[in-house]
Formats: C-alpha cells, structure tokens, sequence
C-alpha cells in the first residue's frame, strides 16, 4: 500500500496523519478477541495501574502471539511506515494500550523520541508510531490529545517522572504546554475500531483518565529507521528492542490467515 503525496504532506506539517477504518471490520474482530487473552496472562510485559490489576500496557506482543506478529509485518503499516521513514524500519517498541474503562490512568503530556534519546540513545528522531484503534474512541475513554506541528520544535526538554503513573515517563512541564497550545491548539484523536494514526516521533501527545463505563484499547507500534538504531540497552529488551531487522511486507490476508490458523 502506498501513502497519496497530499497524505504524507499531512504527515510532515501536522506530525500526523488519520486513516479511518485502515483495517476492516473482520481484522478488528480479530485483535479484539485476541486482547483479552493477553491481557490475561500474567507476565513481566504485562505492566499493571497503579490502582489495581487491570493492565495498563502490554509490552512486546508480536514477539510472541502470531495474530500481533501479522499485524507488525501488515502492508497496509510497513508501506506507509517505509514512505515516512524514508527508509527500511524495524520495531523498536510494541504495546497495547489498556485504558480499561473507569481505571484507566492518564498518560502526561511528553514527546516519545525524548524517551528514546534520554534512555535508549537513539541517534535521532527518525522514528514514528502506528496507532490502531482496537475500540471505538471517543470523547469520553480517553482520547489521545495532539498539538499539531509540535513536532517540528525538535527535542522538547523534559524530566523524569516516576511517580505520577506506574510507567516512568519523560514528561513536559505545564508552562511549555501551555505556549505549545496558544500555537498550535489540541487535536482529540477520536475514530472507528479499526482505524489507524500515524504520527511523528517528536510530537507531544499524552491522554486523560478513562472514567466511562467503555474500555479504550489503542496498540501502538513504535518503527525506527534501520540506519538509526539504538545504542543504549539499558531497558529491557522488551520494552526497548535490540532486533534492527527490517520488517517485511507479508501479503494483505496475512491477519485472517493466521488467525484462522491459529484457531485450527
Ligand atoms: C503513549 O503516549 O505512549 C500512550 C498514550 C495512550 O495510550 O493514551
Ligand atoms: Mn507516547
């Protein structure tokens, strides 16, 4: 699959480009039924809230269940992945996003790449992710919030919270925030179960508390250049990966294939 001129514009001015319904109802049905089963498994990827025991995120998946492996090589994804990047890429982060419905935490306003800089030492910001909406988000579970353009700021200086949620964070302070957003306002990043939102790896982002009686399960796949791997393994390789293969294309059915498989 191949991104329009007019969408990787988007994707360079606004640090983001919306796909509505990318994957198609019968691959959505697929990722929801395969959630709860990882959720269920009790593992050190699986990182809990702080409040309870519902799972917050769950780490490196498509290392080991093959539905989110065909996910990861997806053309639809690799495609779009290799216009952006300019490059081959290979996957340097792999979660699914709980937000469980009335636990869900907050995740603080930060850039991603000053995570990756600070602990992995990314040589540079040539990185991305791809968001898939497992459930339908809406106003009320927890949307994600952009700052369209942030991203062309570079580097953004942040520090270090360990505190505030279970999962240590480089987050931005309110007053740079708050000029941010005089510039470039908030986008609440809402769609279809299915749809799919690529965004730059230095726009600032973060997402509320999930107080509605819905669950907001995003899976985000974090895609760094091959020629700009990282050089720090301080993290778990779970969590931050040390495989710099370039991730091939497998053929458009491959999900419902190997789902189908999977259940034979
Ligand atoms: C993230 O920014 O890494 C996660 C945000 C979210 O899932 O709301
Ligand atoms: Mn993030």
């Amino acid at each position: 699959m191949k991104l329009t001129e007019q969408q990787l514009r988007q994707f360079d001015e606004e640090g983001y480009l919306f796909l509505p319904s990318h994957f198609s109802p019968q691959e959505v049905a697929i990722m929801q039924q395969e959630v709860p089963r990882v959720f269920a498994q009790r593992r050190q990827e699986n990182v809990r809230e702080k409040s309870g025991d519902v799972v917050r995120t769950a780490f490196a998946v498509h290392t080991y269940n093959p539905v989110f492996e065909a996910l990861v090589h997806h053309p639809r994804f690799v495609g779009p992945a290799e216009q952006m990047l300019k490059d081959q890429v290979y996957i340097h982060q792999f979660k699914i996003n709980g937000k469980a419905a009335f636990d869900g935490d907050v995740w603080q306003w930060h850039q991603d790449y000053g995570t990756w800089k600070n602990d992995d030492d990314m040589p540079t910001a040539r990185a991305m992710n791809l968001a898939v909406f497992v459930d339908e988000v809406n106003e009320f579970n927890g949307p994600l919030w952009f700052i369209p353009r942030s991203h062309k700021r570079g580097v953004i200086d942040a520090s270090h919270d360990l505190t505030t949620t279970s999962y240590p964070l480089w987050t931005i302070n309110n007053d740079t925030i708050a000029k941010l957003v005089e510039q470039g306002g908030i986008v609440s990043m809402k769609g279809p179960p299915g749809s799919a939102l690529f965004f730059h790896s230095t726009l600032v982002h973060g997402s509320g508390p999930n107080m509605s009686p819905w669950g907001r399960v995003i899976i985000y796949v974090s895609l760094n250049a091959v020629s700009n791997a990282i050089r720090r393994f301080k993290r778990p390789e779970w969590i931050a990966h040390r495989d710099f293969t370039p991730i091939d294309h497998w053929p458009e059915d491959s999900l419902i294939k190997t789902a189908r498989q999977a259940a034979e």
